[in-house]
């Protein structure tokens, strides 16, 4: 399976690895709580760095870090790695507050999302969110993916309780018909 080819370009962003020099924009929005409420992992902090740089700079990369052409910093970070079933993959997002609502992180998925279909010939991409982070599902329908499932209280959060989870999905058969921009 070919894995993604960066980097991806769009008019606003570039797609690219992650380089130890990005910690700071990073942490700059992963660091703090509000942003990654709804994130399983919770908060990052400079601890987890050495092991995050590690994953990420290496083939076993997940996060894949945006950078904002006129800002010239990293403004968020796509997620992007393969799900448990053949040729499927899991897509996620994570933008820094200030850069939000202006759709960039749609631009930036769909890009990823293009190039999974187009050029690496994925089956199906899947993403989750839960009911509550209407931010995040907007983007998933805003790219065409559907909602194939509401799971209720199936994430154990300790102190938080039990989260719903919201299931997208998109076949490259549907992408050729309708996701494909
Ligand atoms: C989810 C996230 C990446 C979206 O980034 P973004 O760049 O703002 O996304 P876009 O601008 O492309 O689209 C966001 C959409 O959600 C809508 N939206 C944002 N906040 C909303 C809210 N509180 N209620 C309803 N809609 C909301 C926006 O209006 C927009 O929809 P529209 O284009 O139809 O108006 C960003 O909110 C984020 O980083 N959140 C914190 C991390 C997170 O929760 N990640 C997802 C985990 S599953």
């Amino acid at each position: 399976m070919t894995a993604l080819q960066l980097p991806l370009e769009t008019e606003r962003v570039v797609i690219r690895r992650f380089t130890p020099d990005d910690a700071p924009d990073l942490l700059s929005y992963a660091g703090d709580p509000a942003v990654m409420a709804w994130i399983p992992q919770g908060t990052m902090t400079v601890n987890e760095m050495p092991n995050y740089t590690a994953v990420n700079t290496s083939d076993e990369a997940a996060d894949f870090m945006v950078v904002h052409k006129r800002a010239r910093r990293v403004i968020g970070h796509i997620s992007f790695h393969p799900w448990f079933a053949e040729n499927t993959w899991e897509i996620g997002w994570v933008f820094h507050p200030a850069y939000q609502r202006q759709g960039l992180a749609t631009e930036a998925a769909r890009a990823v999302m293009d190039h999974a279909f187009g050029v690496m010939h994925i089956h199906r991409l899947i993403a989750t969110c839960q009911p509550q982070n209407p931010a995040s599902w907007r983007v998933m329908e805003k790219l065409g993916l559907r909602r194939e499932g509401h799971f209720l209280r199936c994430i154990y959060r300790g102190d938080d309780g039990w989260w719903d989870e919201y299931f997208y999905a998109l076949l490259a058969e549907e992408w050729e018909k309708r996701g494909k921009r």
